[in-house]
């Protein structure tokens, strides 16, 4: 069963406990965009945020680094209550060590890539990975256009993840909704993360339950 995972990016900060609370009746996992302005050309929010969507969370936090030096504060997201930490493949030197430090902390490990960055990089990682992340936009903005070539980027790296046996899941993140969903679940996405789709819509249970179908 696919698991949805709304990006807070997109949430209604005024009224944050409203849509923590419609994640964890509707969906599967909080996804918290971190953005640190250098890494990718925009900032999002750190800390106070997490540790808030954290004491209200019944489902897990998953965080997605978007930033340089992702290793430094891998403790910290640990103690800020997220389960789940990827990082950018290019944004650190030596992935497999970082993969080690997340698993080490008592976190499941992540690795994503941007849609210029060809899916074999990420091959030699797979065994240490719980999940990959296929960006599907460019990553930095909620609310862009998914990006077409995605669908055959996730059909090579699913083909790849059975090749050697390897139990990382796929998450696809950027521009989805309940019009692509259902073919991503059909390649072998395992996680769809949806940010404006969910929290901009009128009814977003309906569209979190559209997603599912
Ligand atoms: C992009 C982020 C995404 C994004 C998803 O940098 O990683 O998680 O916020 O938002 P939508 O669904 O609006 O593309
Ligand atoms: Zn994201």
């Amino acid at each position: 069963m696919i698991q949805i995972a709304p990006s807070m990016l997109a949430a209604d900060f005024l009224h944050l406990e409203k849509d923590v609370e419609l994640v964890n009746e509707y969906a599967d996992i909080f996804h918290l965009d971190i953005m640190d302005g250098t890494f990718v050309p925009n900032i999002s929010f750190g800390f106070p945020v997490v540790e808030a969507i954290a004491k209200k969370a019944s489902r897990p936090l998953d965080a997605h680094l978007m930033i340089v030096h992702p290793e430094k504060y891998v403790e910290r997201f640990a103690k800020a209550g997220a389960e789940y930490l990827s990082f950018h493949l290019n944004a650190v030197d030596n992935p497999g060590q970082v993969l080690a430090q997340i698993r080490a902390a008592g976190l499941k490990p992540g690795i994503a890539i941007n849609p210029d960055i060809p899916v074999d990089s990420l091959y030699p990682y797979l065994g240490q990975c719980d999940y990959v992340v296929l960006m599907s936009v460019f990553a930095g903005f909620g609310g862009q256009k998914f990006i077409e070539a995605t669908y055959d980027r996730l059909a090579q790296l699913k083909a790849e993840i059975v090749r050697q046996g390897a139990s990382c899941m796929i998450q696809v993140d950027g521009g989805v909704s309940a019009d692509n969903a259902s073919r991503l679940a059909a390649l072998g996405a395992d996680i769809l993360v949806a940010g404006s789709a969910v929290f901009k819509a009128e009814d977003p249970a309906a569209v979190i339950a559209a997603m599912k179908a």
